[in-house]
């Protein structure tokens, strides 16, 4: 079985993350969340009081940061200079600043070389919002992930109910078509789905039955 790569695109709550960890455990290849890392650099950003129109002491940041991803059990752990930030990247605060952030083109540059560099050996399943256009243009599987942004808000509340923060099904959905439409508008790698990605709507379809979907694929391009 040839180890590939697998790229997976797609905009805010469309279930990348839940289906990818899925596909890659079945696979036994490696999971890596590039939202993590965009998100540890707005943490440090905000924690360092960096401001984040200021492209080019993000850039400065992220150069000097060392971030590291470690697969457990639970899904992927992050850490910034060997300290774990891994729930505390996902807060309300660093999710709505991530966008800004990630728009700078030098953060990406220094993002996406460390990303490449996870990838080289193969037997990954990557997600994100530029990875089959930008970081793994090479990837044998291509897929850009999306839902309805009413599906996409009611599952982030699903998911907030669980993690005990408290929010409003409007304010998500106002909250994630912004994301979206500051993550396609960007001038430095926009979400958009690379020509030869497979379009998946999840909207109807459940975690299994999408991880499933990729699964299928990827047995293709594995013989
Ligand atoms: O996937 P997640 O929602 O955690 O991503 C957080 C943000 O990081 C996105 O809204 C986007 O601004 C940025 N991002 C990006 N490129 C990636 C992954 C994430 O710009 N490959």
């Amino acid at each position: 079985m040839k180890k590939i790569q697998i790229a997976i695109d797609g905009p805010a709550g469309a279930g990348k993350s839940t289906v990818a960890k899925i596909v890659a455990e079945k696979l036994q290849f490696t999971y890596i969340d590039t939202g993590a890392m965009y998100r540890a650099v707005t943490y440090q950003a905000m924690q360092n009081n960096v401001a984040l129109e200021d492209g080019a002491a993000l850039t400065a940041l992220a150069t000097t940061m060392a971030i590291t991803l470690q697969p457990s059990a639970d899904g992927q752990l992050i850490f910034i200079d060997g300290k774990e930030v891994t729930q505390v990247v996902r807060t309300p605060e660093v999710t709505a600043n991530v966008s800004q952030v990630a728009a700078h083109a030098g953060v990406r540059e220094v993002m996406v070389e460390l990303q490449q560099e996870l990838a080289r050996a193969g037997g990954v399943v990557m997600d994100g919002r530029d990875i089959a256009t930008h970081v793994l243009p090479q990837a044998e599987l291509k897929i850009y992930m999306s839902a309805t942004v009413e599906e996409r808000a009611r599952r982030r509340f699903i998911d907030n109910e669980q993690r005990g923060i408290a929010s409003t099904l409007e304010e998500l959905q106002v909250a994630i078509a912004e994301r979206d439409r500051q993550d396609s508008e960007r001038e430095a790698s926009p979400l958009i789905q690379a020509p030869d990605a497979l379009f998946l709507d999840t909207t109807h379809l459940s975690i299994d039955e999408a991880a499933d979907e990729i699964l299928t694929l990827a047995h293709n391009k594995m013989v």
